[in-house]
């Protein structure tokens, strides 16, 4: 009641100047005991109309506003331009509003994420239910006789071997992932030799490439570029690029190039392999995708690598990009900074 009053006072202050301005003009051109204690009566008469007033009009403004609060909560409007408020509120119509779209923006967020979560636990137990069924068929099968089976019993377990590091792969990429997800990557940034860095890379996957008689080039690296990364993550970048190139390449070769920019370093990892059709070039970064799920189930690929290189890659403030053409070959590229 008395915050009330107070309020009142300051949003009736001149009318209250006014009215002092008035009694000490009474005073100067003088005047008597009685019109002074009708003054007061008056002043205090105008005080209590004004409370009234205010509280009345504050009532009003409270059941508007409790009313419009209560439509949002009920989800009565469809958009923020519905809510309409009376003339004595039209001040604050504009931020009722952007509240409106800020609440119904986090709830769609919210949405999302809970999709997002449960599509990602989907995925998670249907790719650990594959390794680890078939590790389990070759160990019944062992058990169940198969491990006096001189003719198969090593393939059994070379076959259940293969299987766990396939699980094991899975789990470590499911938990770089989170890791990343959850913001937990923590990048160390430096400058480092660019030639010698990705020569050494490169020489690793020679024994690999050999092996399905693929070309690997590394074409020559400007002897002084010098780039900017967090050296592990890049290093999981350009080996999730390699790696998928020799894989889903038969024939032919692939090229690594680090060219220099103004102010980036441009590498690119380029196969004459099968290519990846227009329509999945968007989905091959999202997390277990994979153009043939078939392939992927018996060679354990999680179709996680992409999704990995896509965050890493963002991290480092720069972008990867695709030009792909069907039984042609497909080239990843992206930017460091020099
Ligand atoms: N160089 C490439 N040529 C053709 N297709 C590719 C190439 N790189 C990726 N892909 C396609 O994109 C999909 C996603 O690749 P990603 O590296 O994310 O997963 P993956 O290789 O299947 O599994 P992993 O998690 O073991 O890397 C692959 O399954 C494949 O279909
Ligand atoms: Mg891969």
């Amino acid at each position: 009641m008395f915050s009330t009053y107070l309020y009142t006072i300051s949003l009736y202050k001149w009318q209250i100047l006014v009215f002092l301005l008035f009694i000490v003009i009474l005073f100067i051109i003088g005047f008597h005991e009685a019109d002074f204690i009708f003054l007061i009566l008056l002043f205090l008469v105008y005080n209590i109309a004004m409370v009234y007033i205010s509280i009345r009009g504050e009532n009003e403004r409270t059941k508007t506003l409790k009313d419009i609060f209560n439509k949002i909560k009920n989800n009565e409007y469809a958009s923020a331009q519905q809510i309409i408020l009376p003339r004595y509120l039209i001040s604050i119509q504009d931020e009722i509003r952007s509240m409106y779209d800020k609440v119904q923006d986090d709830i769609d967020y919210m949405k999302k994420l809970e999709k997002v979560r449960s599509e990602f636990l989907g995925n998670v137990s249907h790719e650990l239910r594959t390794p680890i069924f078939t590790i389990q068929g070759y160990i019944e099968t062992l058990l169940n006789g198969a491990i006096d089976d001189q003719k198969v019993n090593k393939q059994f377990l070379e076959k259940a071997s293969r299987h766990t590091n396939i699980l094991n792969n899975l789990l470590n990429d499911l938990i770089d992932i989170s890791m990343i997800e959850a913001g937990q990557m923590r990048l160390s940034f430096c400058y480092f030799n660019a030639d010698e860095y990705f020569s050494s890379i490169v020489n690793e996957f020679i024994p690999l490439a050999e092996k399905k008689s693929l070309k690997l080039v590394l074409h020559p690296i400007p002897q002084d570029l010098q780039l900017f990364a967090d050296l592990e993550k890049l290093k999981q970048v350009m080996t999730n690029l390699i790696h998928n190139a020799i894989r889903y390449t038969e024939s032919g070769s692939i090229e690594i190039t680090v060219e220099e920019e103004d102010k980036f370093g441009k590498i690119t990892v380029k196969d004459t392999g099968i290519g990846i059709a227009p329509e999945y070039l968007d989905r091959i970064f999202e997390r277990f995708f994979r153009v043939n799920k078939a392939r992927s189930k018996e060679s354990g690929d999680s179709g996680l690598g992409l999704a990995i290189v896509k965050h890493i890659l963002d991290a480092h403030g720069t972008k990867v990009e695709v030009q792909s053409k069907l039984n042609e070959g497909t080239a990843f590229n992206f930017r460091l900074k020099k």
